[in-house]
């Protein structure tokens, strides 16, 4: 039997998420996504249309089939946590089951089980801002949603995970060197996430046989990124200071996913591992 995948945070195909998908359904996976609420009709409507067409075709000339979409919001784990003002929001009250609780017992219910978790989501309302000018709510809000999120889902998804399974996160080097402009408490937010992945791949493997893997990705100029407003100039960064000095592909981030997702990496776990042309192993600029 093929693999199953739950991948979360993808709304648009110029992500890592989207990536990802494509390069394990190129491997033979079954791609299910979770999309955050208030990003959900424009992805389906945008996918029903074909808009993703062109970026949907895999190396063998077929298109990527997603079997479902699941509406997401990682940042509430069970309907109790919900507050009254996003319940009633015209964007969230059209969807139902769409706390990571709900989410993981939907796709148990429609599936049974999943093989590969990928955690593909971040966010912090004060990212512009220097850590030394960040709220404790924009500090506890990135936390929040980039790095809380992924324990709540492989809390909820690791019983339904296979034994030999994966999972999979996204981080950026700025959790331990200083990258001025990566701020709001984002840097913290992907320490916290790197740290957490040492910690869950010694309980999850042990409680649950599944291996916990997290990648730090060189710059990509997906939306999420564009929000930061330094994309461009740590694209140029690199290009100039990484030994290899080509820009990055999306696509190379998913290939290292799959790989870590597969049984070629079966004793991998705990890991962070860098898809970043090796910029992290620069001492400084040349
Ligand atoms: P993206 O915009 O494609 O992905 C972020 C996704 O998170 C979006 O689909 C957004 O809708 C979703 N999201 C935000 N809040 C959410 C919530 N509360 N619940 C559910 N979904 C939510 O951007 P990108 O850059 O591909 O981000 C994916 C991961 O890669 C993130 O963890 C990011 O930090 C990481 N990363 C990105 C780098 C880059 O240069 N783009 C570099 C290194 C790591």
């Amino acid at each position: 039997r093929g693999k199953r995948a739950f991948i979360a945070g993808i709304a648009d195909d110029n992500g890592y998420g989207w990536a990802i998908a494509k390069s394990l359904a190129a491997a033979g996976a079954e791609i299910l996504v979770g999309t955050w609420v208030p990003a959900l009709n424009i992805f389906e409507t945008s996918l029903r249309r074909g808009k993703f067409d062109e970026s949907r075709v895999l190396p063998d000339g077929s298109l990527m089939e997603i079997t479902k979409v699941y509406p997401l919001d990682a940042v509430y784990d069970t309907p109790e946590d919900v507050p009254e003002d996003v319940k009633s929001n015209k964007r969230y009250a059209g969807s139902s089951k769409w706390t990571v609780k709900e989410v993981a017992e939907s796709v148990k219910e429609d599936f049974g089980s999943i093989d590969i978790l990928v955690h593909s989501l971040a966010n912090g309302p004060e990212v512009s801002k220097p850590l030394l000018e960040t709220s404790r709510y924009g500090y506890l809000a990135a936390i929040s949603a980039s790095s809380y999120s992924y324990v709540s889902l492989l809390q909820h998804f690791a019983p339904i995970m296979n034994p030999g399974g994966a999972s999979i996160s996204l981080t950026y080097i700025a959790s331990e060197r200083i990258i001025p402009g990566y701020g709001g408490g984002m840097s913290s937010a992907k320490a916290a996430l790197e740290s957490d992945t040492q910690v869950l791949a010694f309980e999850a493997g042990r409680k649950h046989g599944i291996r916990v893997n997290t990648i730090s990705a060189g710059p990509l100029r997906s939306r999420a990124a564009k929000a930061i407003g330094f994309i461009d100039m740590m694209i140029d960064y690199s290009l100039e200071n990484a030994p290899l000095q080509k820009e990055l592909s999306a696509e190379e981030v998913g290939n290292a996913a799959a790989f870590l997702a597969s049984p070629l990496a079966s004793a991998i776990t705990g890991a962070v591992v860098y898809v970043d042309n090796g910029l992290n192993a620069m001492g400084v600029g040349v």
